[in-house]
């Protein structure tokens, strides 16, 4: 039986099927249920317990294996390849692939698979919930109501701004940035869009197409961020960009951290060129940029998208098909090389 390791929590009904393709080595055992709820609060909030295999350990560890289900936080790069000469297949549990080096896995003969499809409906809600918290101040609510601070009501409270009726424009028009498309038409609002294709009618429904990204700023009160992190996209979203948007625009992102130049958003939440941001990714996470701990126009998630107890399982069982697949020699259902 070929041996594979398991850097981290799948759900426990993909270990049982995967027992029967591989021989596991499973780094750390699934909990059952949503895991532990953290308080919420400043002073309060309780450390996460992370349960990361250290790369030493995972080095060694894959000496021996010939597959790995591997997760968006291993770095996958020529070091490690080369300390596991047996490895053939990597299937790895997420749509985002940029911690991997593919083409060192091509020199290498490592095959891999990753989840698409399963986690878009997910990770579009987790954007449009960041679209209306942020907009709409409502960690800043939240938090008035928790502290016991909040006075009599007064119609200056809170003001913020519409959603509905609003344009929104999306970076990056694939199958995430699509259905985020269809909950803002349920919200009656305009879309824009770039991407690197112009959609046919009828999957664009009337949403306007721009050639560049220059050119849908400006149209964007609300941008919501959708294309994969690569040296093209890296700090798309920076200065001189920030400023070709309307003021008092909402940024949204939920891709990937490495498309924002993280002190320009500051200096545009703090100078209200941003009325507010909600943010689900960082670069380098789960180290984050320590001005984002402190601005109150922010709505700042621990990269959650597609954090489901159904999408989980979803993207479990993609990750064991396109493992039984590559194990076995057959074409996987999403193989990137
Ligand atoms: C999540 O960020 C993913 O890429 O699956």
């Amino acid at each position: 039986m070929p041996r594979v390791f398991v850097s981290d929590f799948i759900p426990g009904d993909i270990l049982e099927p995967l027992a029967t393709l591989a021989d596991m080595d499973v780094w750390s055992q699934p909990s059952a249920g949503v895991g532990p709820r953290i308080s919420s609060g400043g002073q309060g909030v309780a450390p996460q317990i992370s349960s990361r295999v250290p790369r030493e350990t995972l080095l060694e560890r894959l000496a021996a294996c010939d597959g790995w289900l591997s997760m968006l936080s291993d770095t996958i790069d020529v070091e490690l390849l080369d300390a596991a000469p047996k490895l053939r297949v990597i299937s790895q549990m997420s749509v985002g692939v940029d911690n991997i080096d593919v083409e060192a896995c091509r020199g290498h003969g490592v095959t891999v698979g990753h989840t698409p499809d399963v986690l878009t409906e997910t990770t579009a809600d987790t954007a449009f919930a960041l679209i209306g918290a942020a907009v709409r101040r409502l960690p800043e609510g939240e938090a008035i109501v928790k502290s016991g601070a909040w006075g009599p009501w007064d119609p200056w409270h809170f003001l913020s701004s519409d959603l509905h009726g609003a344009t929104l424009g999306i970076v990056g028009m694939g199958r995430i940035g699509q259905a985020v498309a269809r909950r803002a038409r349920g919200f009656g609002m305009r879309i824009h869009y770039h991407g690197r294709h112009r959609l046919p009618p009828e999957i664009e429904q009337g949403a306007w197409f721009h050639h560049s990204l220059q050119s849908l700023l400006p149209e964007a009160r609300f941008l919501s961020l959708h294309c994969p992190a690569t040296p093209e996209t890296e700090r798309m979203i920076n200065a001189e960009t920030l400023a070709l948007l309307p003021q008092g625009a909402v940024l949204i992102n939920t891709a990937r951290g490495a498309l924002l130049d993280d002190e320009a958003v500051l200096a545009a939440l703090d100078s209200g060129q941003l009325f507010a941001a909600g943010l689900d990714v960082y670069a380098g996470e789960p180290a984050l940029h320590p001005g984002y701990r402190t601005r109150r126009n922010g709505f700042f998630l621990p990269h959650l998208g597609s954090a489901t107890i159904e999408t989980r399982n979803a993207m479990g069982f993609r990750c064991l098909d396109n493992l039984d697949a590559l194990l076995a020699g057959r074409a996987p259902p999403d193989a990137l090389n």
